[in-house]
């Protein structure tokens, strides 16, 4: 899950390829690179190890070589790496023998080990250990004899995987070649210069309408404007839409990070998600794209995610089915796609996904389409591969979400299906507007709470609480009922940002095995729930793991004495709708974690090893 970005028309491109890439790097940012067609019509590039920072750097400290990087037609890349250590050498652009072709590629070539095999015999040298460098040896072969269109069509024929592939020759030097397999790519577009991208927010602001390249296609961009192709070598005409697309470079507004300032932007996007599902209630139903008929038999209800999006699908489980009354299931996006399918009756599928581009949600989909199950997207992104792609689409209002760990986005996606819950019911006549009026109440009410908690507690975790934890090696959190899926999401922040280990588990699993692992060096954070027989249930829970010297964190509802006298350390919340208990807990649980990983010295934004956006499977 890399980024492209390509340039073609009058103005020296690399600037702008430079500042598309930033606003990508959270597809990706362990190396990075840039290379253009320069006034001798030679490629010139630079590349390096690190993000968009370090590359500007490095051009910066290239000032003055004999090396020109101001050519109007060029290619940009941020990587994550897939194949080969991220390095200086296996930063893309990547390179054919005589460094005359030079490629970028988000994606993968899943034949690579073969076709390098095959090119090296046939005496092509290789420098990196990317799957990516064979693109360019074949067009170096490609482009002895033959027309660019054929080229590429010869080349498609030979590679296997996914693949959004940026190309600029010195044989064809007024011409960028942008290809397309899987992965997303789109053109921007004037009348006078052509941007391409994995996201149009590369080039917003830049130019206004927008072309999505179809799947399995390739563009021909040259100063004149572009010719689009499918791989089968018809010209084909993709529609000009036009980008609604806007960038404001959202800085972190006095906060240390973005993550911190996500954290504390959950009560407004409550607010922001609620108001805007309001006011959009008819318009909303449309974009669903479901019938009113088929709601009212709804046998199912699937939702379908990675990571945060799947947690918030399996907290969503709860509403739909004590709200709306309909049987529903979450099912994580790489597994769903490799397991038997079985096309359900009456069975509407809702991809959850903040990106809206995460390639194993956005391939369970294509799996859908293809068999004519009903989908919806519930995505944070309108001009998403997701949103485009599904059946009807409903758009969370969290905002623009730069930390890779996802915070607000969750929040939205939460409070979305506990509204869409709402919508289902009123629409099988089991609840009034009235319901609907107070559902929405009760959100503003938690995201209240969410926030005030973060308040109340703030100093404490500052100067006492995340000192106390930041050195224990490994946690375990349980949770039941809905906090278990709210455990799981609270466990992957601690994992992701503090790069601390953690077991989560169904608190009713403990006596099962994981019993095992509890003692004073590993502490147990425990979610409570308001429902008073699964409360019952956990305080059970807990008392096993004091009964074994195990040491206690709880978050906790301020009726519960028993649970509260337990804990070691521990956070009271009020009283909510018990459906509610994960979004009030979410901001102080992310707001502890934030602090532990701000002691422990990560790089709270980015973490080692991840992207935002993971647009490979
Ligand atoms: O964009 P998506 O919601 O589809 O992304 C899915 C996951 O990659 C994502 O939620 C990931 O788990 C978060 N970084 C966790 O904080």
């Amino acid at each position: 899950m890399c980024s492209v970005v390509g340039y073609n028309g009058p103005r020296p491109c690399r600037q702008m390829i430079l500042e598309g890439l930033s606003r990508l790097e959270y597809r990706g940012y362990d190396s990075s690179g840039f290379a253009c067609i320069d006034s001798t019509s030679k490629i010139a590039q630079v590349k390096t190890q690190g993000g968009i920072e370090q590359l500007s750097l490095k051009i910066a400290a290239q000032q003055g070589q004999k090396q020109e990087l101001n050519g109007a037609i060029g290619i940009g890349h941020t990587r994550w790496s897939t194949h080969g250590v991220s390095s200086d050498i296996n930063a893309h652009p990547h390179f054919d023998c005589h460094k005359t072709t030079a490629v970028v590629h988000n994606g993968i070539i899943e034949n690579f080990v073969f076709l390098k095999e095959k090119l090296q015999l046939l005496g092509h040298h290789f420098i990196s250990q990317t799957d990516t460098e064979v693109v360019a040896h074949l067009f170096e072969d490609e482009l002895k004899n033959q027309s660019l269109e054929k080229a590429v069509l010869s080349v498609v024929t030979k590679i296997q995987g996914a693949y959004a592939l940026l190309v600029i020759s010195e044989k064809y030097p007024d011409y960028l070649i942008a290809i397309r397999k899987s992965s997303p790519l789109c053109l921007g577009v004037s009348s006078t210069e052509t941007f391409v991208a994995s996201d149009v927010s590369a080039f917003a602001g830049q130019v206004d309408q927008v072309v999505f390249l179809p799947d399995e296609s390739f563009a021909i961009i040259s100063k004149s404007g572009y010719h689009v192709y499918n791989f089968f070598g018809e010209r084909i005409y993709p529609p000009v839409q036009k980008s609604t697309c806007t960038w404001t470079a959202e800085g972190k507004a006095g906060y240390a990070h973005y993550m911190l300032k996500e954290i504390y932007e959950q009560k407004r996007v409550i607010i922001d998600t609620v108001n805007f599902l309001r006011s959009h209630k008819s318009a909303g139903m449309q974009q669903l794209n479901v019938s009113h008929e088929l709601i009212q038999e709804l046998k199912n209800i699937h939702f379908i995610g990675c990571g945060t999006s799947w947690h918030a699908g399996m907290i969503g489980e709860y509403f739909m089915q004590e709200i709306a009354q309909v049987s529903t299931q979450s099912f994580l996006a790489s597994e769903f796609r490799y397991k038997k399918f079985f096309p359900y009756p009456r069975t509407v599928t809702i991809i959850i996904s903040q990106s809206g581009e995460t390639a194993d949600s956005l391939e369970a989909l294509r799996l859908l389409t293809a068999s004519e199950q009903p989908t919806i997207a519930l995505a944070n992104v309108a001009s998403s591969s997701m949103v485009r792609e599904a059946d009807g689409f409903l758009l969370t209002q969290a905002g623009q979400e730069i930390a890779v760990a996802s915070t607000k986005a969750f929040t939205a996606q939460v409070a979305a299906l506990y509204l869409l819950a709402h919508w289902i019911a009123y629409i099988k006549g089991l609840v009034t507007t009235q319901a609907i009026a107070r559902a929405e109440e009760e959100l503003f009410v938690a995201g209240e709470i969410l926030e005030n908690s973060i308040e109340r507690y703030k100093f404490d975790i500052i100067t006492r609480i995340a000192p106390q934890y930041a050195h224990y090696k490994n946690f375990i959190f349980l949770g039941r009922h809905i906090s278990f899926p709210f455990a799981l999401e609270a466990a992957l922040k601690l994992k992701e940002i503090a790069y601390i280990f953690v077991d989560c588990y169904p608190a009713g699993e403990l006596k099962h095995g994981p019993l095992a692992l509890i003692d004073a060096q590993t502490p147990v954070v425990l979610f409570s729930c308001l429902d008073e027989t699964i409360y019952k249930k956990l305080y059970g829970n807990a008392q096993e793991v004091k009964a074994r010297s195990g040491h206690l964190i709880v978050f906790a509802f301020e009726h519960q004495k028993d649970l509260i006298a337990l804990a070691d350390t521990v956070f009271i919340f009020p009283k909510v709708n018990p459906l509610l208990a994960p979004l009030v807990m979410t901001g102080l649980v992310q707001f502890f974690v934030y602090q532990i990983a701000t002691l422990l010295e990560r790089p709270i934004d980015r973490p080692r090893n991840l992207a935002k956006s993971v647009t490979v499977e």
